[in-house]
């Protein structure tokens, strides 16, 4: 079997025990979103969409927040053996890594950024402001921080304001990033009348 098939059949068990934001639905989602972002930007598939499917393994539930700023660092470090077990070469394991590396805001690495990183970046940026995105932010903000959806909303405006998507196909996809400052900006409208 092709690496990354074998890498496929271990997706469900290596998020088995992740917060719902980042489940393995957000990352089938940003999956979808990479393969299009990718394709028309000329990245290779081979090493983004290995990356896509690792990019959050280390965002476990219960997380700690200084750890969860690394994720994207410590994930790259949980990906290598798990490239290595599923046959990929060391070559492209190198390059996935690095791509993995390059996706959190949080904690930006010197890591160089390639097209692959880059379309990762703002598939999985898409990711958050899709509706279903957006609704697992909310139930994360709950569970986990205990945030209600007003101060939730507030935080997420400030995130949706703090990034630049970096391909100029995630800029085209991203424009309904406005829709969602505005979404938010309705449920804290709404929230304050209250
Ligand atoms: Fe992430
Ligand atoms: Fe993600």
């Amino acid at each position: 079997m092709e690496p990354i098939k074998i890498l496929e059949t271990k997706l469900s068990d290596l998020y088995k025990d992740n917060s719902c934001e980042h489940d393995l639905g957000h990352v089938l989602r940003v999956l979808k979103l990479a393969k299009t972002i990718g394709k028309k930007e000329g990245a290779d598939l081979f090493i983004l969409l290995p990356a896509v499917m690792l990019h959050d393994i280390a965002l476990k539930k219960g997380t700690l927040p200084e750890n969860n700023d690394k994720h994207a660092v410590l994930g790259s470090e949980m990906a290598k053996n798990i490239l290595e077990e599923c046959g990929f070469k060391e070559e492209k394991i190198d390059k996935i890594c690095s791509t993995i590396k390059q996706h959190s805001l949080d904690n930006p690495t010197d890591e160089p950024r390639t097209i692959e990183g880059d379309c990762l970046f703002d598939a999985d940026k898409l990711d958050s402001i899709t509706s279903c995105g957006f609704a697992r932010y909310l139930q994360e903000q709950a569970l986990e921080k205990n945030t209600n959806p007003l101060e939730a909303s507030k935080i997420f405006i400030d995130f949706l304001k703090d990034f630049e998507f970096r391909t100029q196909t995630g800029k085209e996809m991203g424009r309904d990033r406005s829709e969602a400052i505005k979404f938010c900006q309705k449920i804290i409208e709404s929230g304050e009348l209250c």
